[in-house]
């Protein structure tokens, strides 16, 4: 396994919709192998593969940052249906560094998708979890939380993260 790095916004690869996985072989498993060891090293608690310059349609999320043997989750080709109520929390992104801000999600989801053994799974997700399923699908077509913002909740989060660029 390997730690890959992480690309930044604005790198293009992040912006535009992330292609179907047609076969599930060692490549991928490598790949996905490598998201979830990257993911925790960030640490981060979800992680998409244009993040790591990889334009397929996956991720990786863990809400118990490791803390169980069984917590992360594995989508491949993932779909998000049954969009239920409206929460806010504080959102942030490995591809926007230490920039954090408010993003309307919806409560609960049913996430579908296919899982490294190759099975058709349905998970239901509420909160934290929800949040990192539309989070991670967002990637997947060229999304960032601050496009679920309105254009004011946006301008300040780019505005922050242009600054946090020049310090670097
Ligand atoms: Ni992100």
């Amino acid at each position: 396994m390997a730690v890959l790095p992480i690309r930044a916004y604005p790198d293009g690869v992040l912006r535009r919709k992330a292609q179907p996985v047609e076969r599930i072989d060692d490549a991928l498993q490598q790949l996905i192998d490598d998201m979830i060891e990257t993911m925790y090293a960030a640490p981060g608690i979800g992680l998409a593969a244009p993040q790591v310059g990889v334009s397929w349609r996956v991720f990786v999320v863990d809400i118990t940052s490791g803390q169980y043997p069984n917590g992360v989750i594995t989508a491949i080709n993932p779909e998000l249906s049954r969009l239920e109520g409206r929460a806010q929390a504080d959102e942030g992104c490995l591809s926007l560094p230490g920039i954090y801000g408010p993003t309307p999600r919806a409560a609960e989801v049913l996430l579908r998708c296919t899982n490294r053994a190759g099975e058709a799974v349905e998970i239901p997700a509420a909160d934290l979890l929800a949040r990192a399923f539309q989070h991670e699908t967002d990637h997947l077509d060229g999304r960032f939380f601050f496009n679920r913002m309105g254009p004011v909740g946006r301008d300040i989060v780019l505005r922050k993260f242009r600054r946090a660029q020049r310090q670097r």
